[in-house]
């Protein structure tokens, strides 16, 4: 069978396994690769020439004996790479500073959504005063949205060019407010609303108003509504609340003020402004130099609210405000435009972990 191949063969054949252990890195290992199964001045391109140029009768032998030497060659080849590989691997870890015995980095653990945080504070600030939270449908009717509050036909809100009315059912809206969750609260609970002794709650949630995108405006935005019924209730149990919810939220020394205003389902309806947090009042560019920002709108319960849910408003009265949650979010944490709170850029999230 030997005589088959020149003797340089098979003495390259036998140097190999000593020539393949030598082979300290991948560098050394290409070339003794080109050197054994390169396409062009191999061993293996040689014994391809004699396997051409060899008598017929001894092909298929000749083809065999080249064969196991290739394949022999091949695999070891691939085995060293292998291993001289991964030992690369290794030592380029160790050289970048690497420690295996070092604990594994903690993986970068989800968060709330600042706004989210946001409304939990709120949340929590008028939760020991009784409030629990309410939840309304984002699909509302536009008989919670805006017949039970009083809102009458000719409204500008209830144009379609402010509201998205669904298409397949027009009497159906995306609700413009957090404030008909007031009429759904209120038209179920009123059958119980004397045991109760009243009832006040909280409703977050989003709504979407057809605005178009700037600094300032969202077709879809965020509110915290608040709602207060009892007996005898009046301006100054309003002022009292806010007050105290306001002065938890901004710090001991705020101030409040209510002017005047008009809701359909409020009367009084005031807006109420807070003393400007960030410059205490002085003037700043927050609150445009008048050291006042306007926060929220409330006011008292109009009667025909109740009566809508069935509630008499001979018996029965009380407050309630609306507040944007992007706009103290904006305000709070100096963020110039509304946009950044919808764009989950990770380092924007990162750093408003002060609004806590
Ligand atoms: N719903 C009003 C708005 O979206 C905000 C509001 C004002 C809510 C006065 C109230 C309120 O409950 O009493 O602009």
């Amino acid at each position: 069978m030997d005589q088959l191949l020149p003797p340089e063969i098979d003495e390259a054949a036998r140097s190999f396994a000593s020539a393949l252990a030598a082979c300290g890195d991948l560098n050394a290992l290409m070339r003794l690769k080109g050197a054994y199964v390169g396409r062009e001045g191999s061993h293996a391109a040689r014994m391809m020439d004699l396997l051409k140029a060899a008598p017929k009768e001894h092909k298929r032998e000749l083809g065999a004996q080249i064969n196991a030497y290739k394949q022999q060659w091949e695999e070891a080849l691939k085995g060293r790479q292998t291993d001289l590989e991964s030992a690369k691997k290794a030592q380029d870890a160790l050289a970048a500073g690497w420690d295996p015995t070092l604990p594994p980095p903690v993986p970068a653990a989800g968060a709330l959504h600042p706004l989210n945080r946001l409304m939990d504070r709120l949340v929590d600030v008028f939760r020991p005063l009784g409030f629990h939270v309410e939840e309304g449908p984002e699909v509302e009717t536009e008989a919670h949205n805006f017949d039970g509050l009083n809102i009458p036909d000719d409204h500008p809100a209830k144009a379609s060019s402010d509201t998205f009315y669904l298409a397949a059912h027009p009497e159906l809206l995306l609700r413009t407010h957090t404030s008909p969750v007031q009429v759904r609260t209120l038209l179920r609970v009123a059958p119980t609303l004397a045991e109760r002794g009243g009832i006040r709650f909280l409703a977050p949630g989003r709504v979407y108003r057809k605005d178009e995108i700037d600094p300032t405006h969202s077709p879809m935005f965020h509110q915290v509504e608040g709602m207060l019924v009892g007996h005898g209730i009046g301006m100054q149990h309003l002022k009292g609340t806010l007050e105290y919810a306001l002065r938890t939220l901004f710090g001991p020394h705020t101030e409040i003020r209510l002017r005047p205003s008009y809701f359909p389902f409020v009367e009084p309806g005031c807006e109420v402004d807070v003393s400007c947090p960030l410059c205490g009042a002085s003037g700043c560019r927050v609150c445009k130099g008048s050291g006042w920002v306007e926060i929220l709108g409330a006011g008292l319960i109009h009667p025909n609210v109740l009566s809508y849910a069935g509630i008499d408003p001979t018996v029965w009265s009380g407050w309630a405000f609306g507040m944007g949650v992007e706009r103290m979010a904006m305000m709070l944490s100096q963020t110039p435009d509304l946009r950044l709170f919808f764009e989950n850029d990770q380092r924007f999230l990162k750093a408003m972990g002060g609004l806590d």
